[in-house]
């Protein structure tokens, strides 16, 4: 086979309608049947097996797919290089492109790339599955900068998702590529940390000055650009010497025509009217791929020069619409530092907006033309290029003419539109005039890479000064189904003065103009509202502002208090430090416990070469199954016509419950569930049936031609509150009681009832749930090759849907791409499906599912309701607690019941609380079933409890700080279940956070920040941790390992621990190398089977690597003992022995009836303090700063340490913040994909993020007095929950609102806007509840 490192997509010169293509790699190979359909993604993976791009979403989301796009443009003589999506990208649209993927950059068997060094070296990989995609981003902009500046870097990894690593070790490690590295960068407010008293404020030690660095970086290699393989000059020689001719390919159901020279364009577009130009393909790919659409023919112009114009007249500026978005972005970045700040309004507005429009890769990919045509309704551009007066320069076989791009083209009236044979070849962006000014708005769920809710131009003209409105544009998108222009409103104003009444009237106007019915798509109706005003406002004071610098005379401005509103608030520039003890001086050099190593995969995640479960190559007669949902909440299926499915090419089987009589039901915790349901369904998203076919496309085709008759049944029970009225439970009340509540209430000074409603997250691992199943020919053996955190299970529902013993069946685990509880139950049963039909059929049977399907069948965290009763002394001191939980637990059991019960152990948090009593209820719905997600119940119930005290604080006129210190643990005390705490290190922990953060002046600088800002307005927070950690019973508590030392020295271990990304693998090699006393390049470790380590528990619950280790202890201690006498006689012998020991692991256990036990083995404390600020204008949130301090004892790897909690705090905080599922009142889940589910990106990080350990203190039970921290991170996200609560209620109180606050989780940009009630949200009309049906509701 061949190495195949760059890939040059070249020479597919076919003038004929015929079907072949040349795709000339590096060394020639020759790829004949080009398919127009086939995208460039599943060609690499799947054709070429170049695995190192990764699947994460197919709709150019997520950036695991990045490849670097080289291309050579002969009359420039430049070569461009961009980084792209090959999710989107149709192979047929590279011709003359040089396509590098990660395999191209570096490997272990050549020479790895200091890319893949910096963030391997640097811990920025965990499960490694995002990585491929950062490196090609971050090569991609070192191929154009190779030393960027801060702000490229966060622009390039904009379009990179990462679930695992909360970004700062990737930030971290492309810093080194900066020319300033060693300073933070953050020149806000014109400062950096290397300026000392920021605010007056001490700062913050950087890490290297107070602890050991995580990482060295005098040994990375150096970044030599001439190294970097040279676009192949063959390609160049095409591009300037080949005949130019449209070169058409045809696949079996779709044409694809590229014509390169306008004249062939416009007769193919003659000849086919309705196909498509395809530039950019990121409109019509995902309306392909995701809605169905079907093209025929497609017309992808290549190279055609005209459509890359850039032209510069005297009355402004004409654009190609070919020209990519970030080159739009580079030619106006350019012409505004040339021209004078008055002709460039329009540009500045544009450049804003192309700051955030997406990822760097779509916008590389996507042209002027492609998204002026798409018209989409939240398109960024429109809005500003309608009210800066575009025009745009059509051209057909009839001729040339120009229209305007204004409301009537907007909404494609065709007497406004393109005719059917007509392109679009330019854009007329003219310049604004002096007095004339333009801005753009929006606000999204994140702030990069993220559709807008609302989006908005807005364009005043004044004429010759004077102050009165002559003309006023206002353009507004994601308020109706398309581009919105409020003409009618803006008419009304003309002839009128810039002041406040002009501002009150023109808020009236618009908002009767741009009207939105209660039910408008999208939801956030009264938010959508709000914003549409909002940004009217905004723009009202910004132009007031600039008349004031233009003429202070005649115009006043604005008052102080107002000039922040203007400002965006974006993080861009971002800095942490680590701070963790180092090790004893006395400690061997080459004992690696402690020590910063590495993860074990890291380099490979960086080069591609970590194997994940979809990327074995495909197996001789291998088959596809592809899953069919249901699309009813609750309904009888009165039928299921499989005929036009298995009809199809390439369809083998359809699995049924028939099929599986018998076997078609397994229970984990006590309830059975079924694999496949015929006859009733209970939720959208549950497993009907399963196509099997020879390939993914056929399976996936066929899969949507079975034919489903519901008959919908009642109850459909979605939410919470309905399961509460039909008393839809799972089992009867948990509960815990401590001391004499009603007793306690006698006796309080004051008593407070209240509720917060928490909705629940999305897994988001990377890679989606995968599995392949092949059958061994004999004796029923089966090999279950599975993306699982529990290969135990899956053996054992597999060797039960199989009707075989579990020795049968082996499960194979070599790392998954991130679980977080996500990869256990659903997992099994279709690990049992895909098995079975790979049993019957005696072939292997691959499925991975899509994102889409992913997110909609699988479930995820719990939605919470908290109800709570609170009695408590006027001097803050709580003494009575009654607290009701109820979680959403969807359709099945699964693991609810244990959600609830963990979540009422831990509901005290940090808290002694003298009275007590925690209920709890597992509701019973028609939603797909909630399952673990990292934290297991207590980040849901901690929010619970620490709302509850911050409203307290605020009943007594106090801090919460200061309530919650008053009412924590202290020292030795116990639990409500009676086990004894030793409570030091939490006291250690808040107090050193409150230093480290120094939270005392930041806290006085808030309150000034906030008495000087009327529109913006800062919070400070800072929460205790008190995580349990144990798994309630001894039986879950026990780990195995399986030690071999061969007779070459040489060390293999296993253990039942799954490796996704916290580096449990790296710790057991550094366990196993202290052991044994011999370097941990000696030891290796292979993956997790069940053939190894029989009977593992579930990796998850932060016990893996405590569990575990201690196992590879035992034996590496008991092989030693047994070897010493025999080593000590002959000190230079070899090794030939092995031995396999299961160890002890803790004791646990919960007795419910008493409530009482000894459920936990140990507690993790931490505290973390969080700095936000808000806008009240929009609820934009930035995440200013997080200190967090962690007690975790000895840590075995302080890098993996503070990876795990960094990593944790992210998601606690998308899980707080951002984080929203969005269902339809039939239960359907909206958000199926990284475009309506946003998880935080880079720009989310806190600009300043310090992580620091306790000193350590023995912990006798646990491995090397180490502390598990896989989840405790997560509930430490609430800080920032309650940062912006804080913010919010100095707005709310500013403008008199002292009542009390009311804010559910996640705290959106929606309910900061809304809580930050102001004269804009009382101007809004509102819909009687019930007057309408909602497009989405609370679950
Ligand atoms: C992940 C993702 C994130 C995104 N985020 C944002 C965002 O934050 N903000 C935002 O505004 N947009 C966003 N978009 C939308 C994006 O801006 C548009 O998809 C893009 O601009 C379309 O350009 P294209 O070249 O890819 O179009 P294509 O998909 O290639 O074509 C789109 C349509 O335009 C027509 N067309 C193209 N060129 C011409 C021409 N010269 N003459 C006539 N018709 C033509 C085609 O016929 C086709 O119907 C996002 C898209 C994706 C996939
Ligand atoms: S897989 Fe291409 S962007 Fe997600
Ligand atoms: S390391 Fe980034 S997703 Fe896992």
């Amino acid at each position: 086979m061949v190495t195949l490192e760059n890939i040059t997509h070249h020479d597919i010169s076919i003038c004929r309608p015929l079907d072949a293509a040349v795709l000339l790699l590096c060394c020639q190979v020759i790829e004949k049947n080009v398919d127009p359909e086939t995208m460039l993604l599943p060609y690499l993976r799947k054709k070429l097996q170049l695995t190192g791009t990764k699947y994460g979403c197919g709709g150019g989301g997520c950036g695991a797919c990045t490849v670097m796009i080289s291309r050579y443009n002969p009359i420039t003589k430049r070569i461009r290089h961009y980084p792209a999506n090959a999710c989107l990208l149709p192979i047929c649209s590279l011709h003359g492109a040089a396509v590098t993927t990660v395999e191209g950059v570096g490997s272990t068997k050549a020479r790895i790339h200091p890319v893949q060094e910096r963030i391997a070296k640097c811990h920025g990989t965990q499960c490694g599955f995002c990585t491929p995609g950062m490196v090609m981003s971050i090569y991609t902009l070192l191929r154009n900068h190779p030393e960027p500046t801060l702000d490229q870097l966060t622009d390039a990894l904009g379009g990179n998702l990462c679930r695992c690593t909360g970004y700062r070790p990737i930030i971290d490690a492309c810093k080194t590529f900066c020319k300033t590295s060693g300073c933070c960068q953050s020149k806000e407010n014109g400062v950096c940390c290397l300026d000392q008293g920021i605010n007056e404020l001490p700062e913050f030690e950087e890490g290297n000055k107070t602890s050991p660095k995580l990482f060295s970086e005098e040994e990375f290699l150096p970044l030599d650009p001439t190294q970097e393989l040279i676009f192949p000059p063959e390609l160049m020689i095409m591009a300037e010497k080949q005949p130019q001719r449209t070169r058409v390919f045809v696949g079996d159901r779709m044409t694809w025509i590229s014509p390169v020279t306008l004249k062939e364009l416009l007769e193919a577009k003659v000849k086919y009217p309705q196909a498509p130009i395809v530039m950019g393909n990121t409109s019509v790919g995902p309306e392909v791929k995701f809605k169905g659409a079907f093209h025929p023919v497609i017309i992808s112009p290549d190279c055609i020069e005209e459509l890359s114009v850039v032209n510069h007249a005297d009355d402004g500026l004409t654009l190609g619409a070919g020209l990519s978005l970030a080159q739009v972005k580079e030619i106006l970045a350019e012409v505004i530092q040339k021209l004078p700040e008055e002709k460039t309004q329009t540009y500045h507005a544009l450049l804003k907006h192309l700051g955030t429009l997406a990822g760097c890769q779509i916008r590389n990919m996507a042209s002027l033309g492609g998204h002026i045509v798409s018209r989409h309704l939240d398109s960024d551009l429109n809005p500003l290029l309608a009210v800066g007066n575009c025009t745009l320069n059509l051209l057909s076989k009839e001729g040339e003419r120009q229209i305007p791009l204004n409301e009537q083209f907007l909404t494609k009236c065709p007497s406004a539109d393109l005719k059917p044979g007509e392109i679009l070849v330019s854009v007329n962006i003219p310049y604004s005039r002096k007095w004339e000014f333009v801005s753009a708005f929006r606000q999204a769920q994140r702030q990069q890479n993220a559709l807008a809710i609302v989006n908005s131009g807005m364009r005043v003209f004044f004429g010759a000064g004077g102050g009165i409105i002559r003309e006023l544009s206002i353009a507004y998108g994601g308020v109706g189904p398309t581009t919105i222009c409020a003409k009618n409103s803006c008419q009304k104003l003309i002839g009128r003065p810039w002041n406040e009444e002009m501002l009150d009237a023109a808020c009236r106007l618009i908002l009767d103009e741009v009207s939105l019915p209660g039910w408008a798509p999208g939801g956030k109706v009264e938010f959508k509202r709000t914003l549409v005003i909002s940004f009217f406002f905004k723009f009202y004071l910004k132009v007031s502002q600039i008349l004031k610098t233009m003429d202070p005379v005649r115009y006043p401005g604005l008052a102080d208090k107002y000039e922040s509103a203007l400002e965006d608030l974006h993080s861009r520039n971002h800095w942490g430090t680590s701070k963790y003890q180092d090790v004893d001086p006395k400690q061997l050099p080459q004992d690696p416990i402690g020590r910063p190593i590495m993860h074990l995969s890291g380099i490979k995640h960086t080069t591609g070469e970590a194997i994940y479960c979809d990327d074995m190559p495909v197996l001789d007669g291998e088959l596809f199954l592809a899953f069919v949902t249901s699309s009813r909440a609750h309904a009888e299926i009165v039928s299921i016509d499989l005929s036009e499915a298995l009809s199809l090419p390439g369809v083998v089987d359809i699995v049924t419950e028939e099929d599986l009589r018998g076997v078609n039901s397994f229970g984990l915790l006590g309830e059975p569930e079924k694999l496949l349901e015929t006859q009733e369904v209970f939720c959208v998203g549950q497993l009907v049936c399963a196509v099997v076919a020879d390939s993914e496309v056929q399976a996936k085709r066929a899969a949507k031609r079975v034919k489903i008759v519901y008959q919908d049944l009642e109850p459909v029970i979605l939410t919470i509150e309905e399961a509460i009225r039909h008393h839809s439970f799972f089992h009867g009340e948990r509960k815990l009681e401590y001391g004499n509540v009603d007793e306690a209430f006698k006796v309080v000074d004051q008593i407070l009832e209240g509720e917060i409603h928490m909705g629940g997250q999305e897994h988001f691992y990377m890679e989606t749930q995968s599995m392949l199943a092949v059958p061994k020919g004999e004796d029923q053996e089966m090999d279950v090759y599975v993306s699982s955190q529990f290969p135990k299970y899956i053996q054992d529902i597999v060797a039960a849907t199989l009707k075989v013993p579990a020795n049968k069946i082996m499960c194979h685990v070599k790392r998954v791409g991130g679980a977080f509880g996500g990869k256990v139950t659903k997992t099994g049963i279709m690990a049992a499906i895909t098995a079975f039909a790979a049993n019957k059929h005696g072939r292997p049977v691959r499925c991975i599912l899509e994102r889409g399907e992913d997110m909609l069948i699988t479930g995820g965290r719990h939605p919470y309701l908290g109800k709570y009763k609170a009695g408590f002394m006027n001097d803050g001191r709580i003494l009575a607690l009654d607290v009701e939980h109820y979680c959403n637990g969807g359709a099945t059991l699964d693991e609810s019941l244990f959600v609830i019960e963990i979540g009422l152990l831990k509901v005290d948090n940090a808290y002694k609380f003298p009275n007590l009593r925690f209920r709890g209820w597992a509701c019973r719905t028609n939603l797909p079933s909630n399952t673990a997600l990292r934290g297991f119940g207590f980040p849901q119930s901690g929010l619970i409890t620490e709302n509850c005290i911050t409203e307290v604080a605020a009943k007594c006129g106090l801090s919460p700080e200061k309530v919650r210190m008053m009412n924590m643990y202290k020292e030795i005390d116990q639990t409500p279940y009676k086990q004894e705490i030793d409570a030091t290190n939490l006291t250690q922990c808040w107090k050193e956070c409150m230093a480290t953060s120094s939270y005392s002046l930041r806290k006085v600088a808030v309150e000034k920040f906030n008495s000087e800002n009327y529109w913006k307005k800062k919070g400070l927070a800072m929460v205790p941790l008190k995580f349990p950690v144990g798994v309630l019973s001894t039986a879950a508590a026990q780990a195995a390992a399986l030690v071999h030392i061969y007779l070459d020295g040489s060390v293999l271990v296993t253990h039942g621990g799954i490796e996704m990304g916290q580096g449990v693998h790296t710790k057991m090699i550094q366990v196993a190398s202290r052991e044994l006393r011999m370097p941990m390049s000696n030891v290796h470790l292979r993956g997790t089977s069940t053939e190894t380590v029989p009977n593992a528990n579930v990796s998850g619950g932060s016990v893996v690597a405590d569990l575990n280790g201690l196992a590879v202890k035992d034996a590496c201690q008991t092989l030693l003992k047994r070897l010493e006498p025999i080593i000590s006689k002959n000190p230079k012998g070899t090794w030939k022995d092995w031995n396999s020991v299961s160890s002890r692991g803790y004791e646990s256990h919960m007795n419910w009836e008493t409530g009482e036990g000894h459920p936990f083995e140990y507690f993790v404390f931490g505290a973390a303090c969080s700095e936000v600020e808000i806008d009240c204008l929009t609820g934009a949130h930035k995440n200013i700063r997080t200190d967090i301090v962690m007690d975790i004892g000895h840590s075995i790897n302080p890098a993996l340490d503070v990876g795990q909690i960094e990593g944790a705090f992210i998601q606690g905080m998308g899980l707080y913040t951002i984080e929203e599922l969005k269902y339809s009142p039939q239960g359907v889940l909206y958000t199926r994909g990284p475009d309506q589910y946003k998880i935080p990106a880079v720009s989310d990080v806190p600009t300043e993020l310090h992580v620091s350990f306790l000193p350590p203190s023995q912990n006798s039970n646990t491995l090397y007095s180490s502390k598990g921290l896989g989840e405790p991170g997560v509930f430490l996200g609430c800080s920032v929950f309650f940062a912006i609560h804080d913010a919010v209620r100095a707005a709310r109180q500013e403008r008199g609102l002292l009542g009390p606050l009311k804010l559910d989780s996640p705290l959106t940009p929606e309910k900061i806007r809304m809580a930050c009630e102001d004269k804009f949200t009382k101007m809004i009309p509102r819909d009687e509840p019930g007057s309408y049906v909602p497009w989405n509701i609370p679950v």
